[in-house]
């Protein structure tokens, strides 16, 4: 058996739907003969599984007929498509992605990275609406100078709201002003779905849902009723807070969404007077993090009080100051986002998916070792 052999046997191998063959095609490689046994590889990443089984049953078959012994292929086929975080399942189908923003552990940013990346992004051009899933504290709603403003209902549904430019729902909007709820795990999973399915959104490119913080009942019934398409972290820069985020990053993984990135937030601070920058709390503490996950620090965002009071006033700062630092940040921050949905998207993926499909999720999975 000599390798011109081989290849001509293999060039009999036609790739399905073309007039050229595969050793032609140059996906063909390291072939390795020992008297009639024969190995080689063949590398066809970009195409679908049913053409590289042909590929492969023609080519033992070609083989067999030039009287090879035993025959070892290697095939390199593409990878597996993403399961998504529900397997396919969504209960609000007319929103093409969902962008999950979560944290560890509380009050470190999230409803403002929340509010600002989903202005961001409506800003360049995308039909966005904000989801205020947290149930226990909702303040979106004073965040967008929404408070006190209820929602029209129709019918059984409840049409969103709108502000800047975004559609937004907000536990917050649907209940009487300082009434507060105590949420059981059953209540939780009801809210969070009929915020999916009974609120009228519009066709969106993307629904940004902003999460209480922790891995619990919220975070699970979300990622296992519509297929969460990124997972972005917020954490502050204090080792303390990172312990926390750590086990929100480890929950992204554990329901397969993919992560996106980690904003560090109350990272600096900006002094308004001079505009000169102070470590406070660390800066760039997160990054060891976001290495160990494989994902990057897609924004550091410094206190400002700018920020601050957009929030209490219901002025973001991306709509209001778009020209400051921290504005900027979260501009490029959106931007990095959408980057990363359009990979997930077109069946790139994103590096850190040393995700486990076969662990099913579960609340218990989310848990970190410590
Ligand atoms: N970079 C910043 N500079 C100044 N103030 C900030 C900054 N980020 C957040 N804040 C302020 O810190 C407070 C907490 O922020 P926020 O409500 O966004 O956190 P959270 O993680 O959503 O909290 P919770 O867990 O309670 O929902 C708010 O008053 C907000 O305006
Ligand atoms: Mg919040």
């Amino acid at each position: 058996m000599t390798q011109e052999l081989v290849k001509s046997a293999l060039s009999k191998v036609m790739y399905p739907g073309f007039t050229k063959d595969i050793v032609a095609f140059g996906f063909v490689k390291e072939i390795n003969i020992h008297d009639n046994d024969v190995s080689f590889t063949i590398d066809i990443t970009s195409s679908a599984p049913e053409v590289a089984q042909q590929i492969k049953d023609e080519a033992m078959q070609e083989l067999k007929n030039i009287g090879a012994e035993k025959v070892i292929i290697n095939m390199k086929t593409p990878a597996m498509p993403r399961e998504s975080s529900s397997k396919g399942k969504n209960i609000a189908p007319q929103v093409k992605n969902f962008l999950m923003i979560s944290s560890g552990k509380g009050g470190v940013g999230k409803s403002t990275t929340s509010v600002n990346i989903a202005i961001a992004l409506a800003m360049s051009g995308k039909k966005v609406g904000l989801l205020d899933a947290d149930i226990y504290g909702p303040n979106i709603p004073r965040m967008l100078g929404l408070e006190g403003v209820k929602p029209e209902v129709n019918g059984n549904k409840v049409l969103p709201l709108k502000a800047y430019g975004i559609e937004v729902m907000s536990m917050g909007s649907l209940m009487e002003e300082g009434q507060s709820l105590i949420w059981r795990g059953a209540m939780i999973m009801k809210a969070i779905e009929q915020f999916l399915r009974d609120i009228l959104w519009s066709e969106l490119d993307v629904l940004v849902i902003d999460m209480p913080p922790g891995t619990g009942d919220a975070q699970l019934t979300l990622a296992q009723s519509v297929p969460v398409t990124v997972g972005l972290t917020v954490t502050t820069p204090q080792m303390v807070a990172l312990d926390d985020s750590r086990r929100s990053l480890d929950m992204f993984k554990k329901l397969n969404i993919p992560i996106a990135g980690i904003v560090e937030n109350m990272s600096g601070f900006i002094a308004p007077d001079t505009g000169v920058e102070y470590d406070i709390f660390g800066k760039g503490t997160s990054e060891p993090m976001a290495k160990e996950f494989k994902t990057e620090v897609i924004a550091q965002i410094p206190i400002e009080p700018a920020i601050k009071i957009g929030g209490d006033e219901g002025k973001p700062i991306v709509y209001n100051a778009p020209t400051s630092e921290s504005a900027k940040r979260y501009m490029q921050a959106a931007q990095t986002v959408w980057g990363v949905i359009e990979r997930v998207n077109e069946g790139g993926g994103v590096d850190n998916e040393a995700i486990q499909p076969t662990t099913p999720p579960g609340v218990s999975a989310c848990s970190t070792k410590k």
